[in-house]
């Protein structure tokens, strides 16, 4: 079932992308700007992976900062637009489905704005311990979502939590996932994971996350009884890993 809504997910990207910039963000002008601040905020800086780039409104910002940016998206009809919006040889772009992706290098960030809300449950373990591979030694997640408080405008199909119907312009209806953020959680849920995560509202609508794979440090007990100290090892606020 899960697999077959993500197939509707990446159909439904790939026939909105024409539309995408003026559905999704409305005043394009005035999104951008605001994408530009938030970006500046987060610092990409160095080798950035962005997955689900889309039409590459985000992409262009982050060229600006980071060295490299590696852009992704498994719709090949945004790529296209994004293609032609970033022109910079520092820059990236490649069709893919990141859930069966390795690109064999590492980043030192690795950026997704309105993407991990698309995630299903069943994937999100999946997912995180994905980006811990690609991660450089002191890399960062950073991530843009939006906030739960935005809940009620979407049409959640009756008895599925995760699941809501979207329409086209031309009335066509797709299935896509969507789990709005609540900050709370989603921190505490990372940090069962291994991450050190914090996660701020920008606006009443959307929320700026970062975050990081926690730094181990060694089982006290372990260490007062001389056992190797990778026998267990806690996270930075002392609660044993998941
Ligand atoms: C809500 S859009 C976000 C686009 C862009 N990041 C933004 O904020 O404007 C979600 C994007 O995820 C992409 N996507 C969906 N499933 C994907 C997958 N399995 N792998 C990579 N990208 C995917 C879609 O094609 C779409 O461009």
């Amino acid at each position: 079932m899960t697999d077959d809504v993500l197939a509707d997910q990446v159909d439904y990207y790939r026939r909105r992308a024409a539309e995408y910039d003026v559905t999704a963000y409305g005043d394009v002008a005035a999104a951008r700007a605001r994408i530009a601040r938030l970006v500046a905020q987060m610092r990409p800086t160095g080798r950035v992976l962005e997955i689900a780039c889309g039409t590459g409104l985000w992409t262009e910002a982050l060229a600006g900062l980071a060295d490299t940016v590696m852009a992704i998206d498994a719709a090949p009809e945004a790529v296209e637009i994004a293609r032609d919006r970033v022109r910079s040889a520092s820059v990236s772009f490649d069709v893919v489905d990141v859930f069966s992706w390795d690109p064999g290098e590492r980043f030192d960030v690795i950026f997704f704005s309105a993407w991990l809300s698309h995630v299903p449950t069943s994937r999100f373990e999946q997912f995180w311990r994905s980006l811990r591979g690609l991660l450089a030694d002191d890399g960062r997640v950073l991530f843009i979502d939006e906030h739960v408080d935005e809940r009620a405008k979407e049409a959640y199909v009756p008895g599925r939590d995760e699941i809501v119907e979207r329409r086209l312009r031309d009335g066509s209806a797709f299935r896509v996932i969507k789990n709005f953020v609540d900050p709370d959680r989603l921190e505490l849920r990372l940090r069962r994971l291994g991450w050190d995560c914090v996660i701020r509202r920008d606006g009443r609508d959307w929320v700026c996350g970062e975050a990081r794979p926690a730094r181990t440090v060694p089982d006290p007990i372990s260490a007062a009884l001389g056992l190797p100290s990778d026998v267990e090892t806690f996270t930075r606020e002392g609660l044993p890993r998941e």
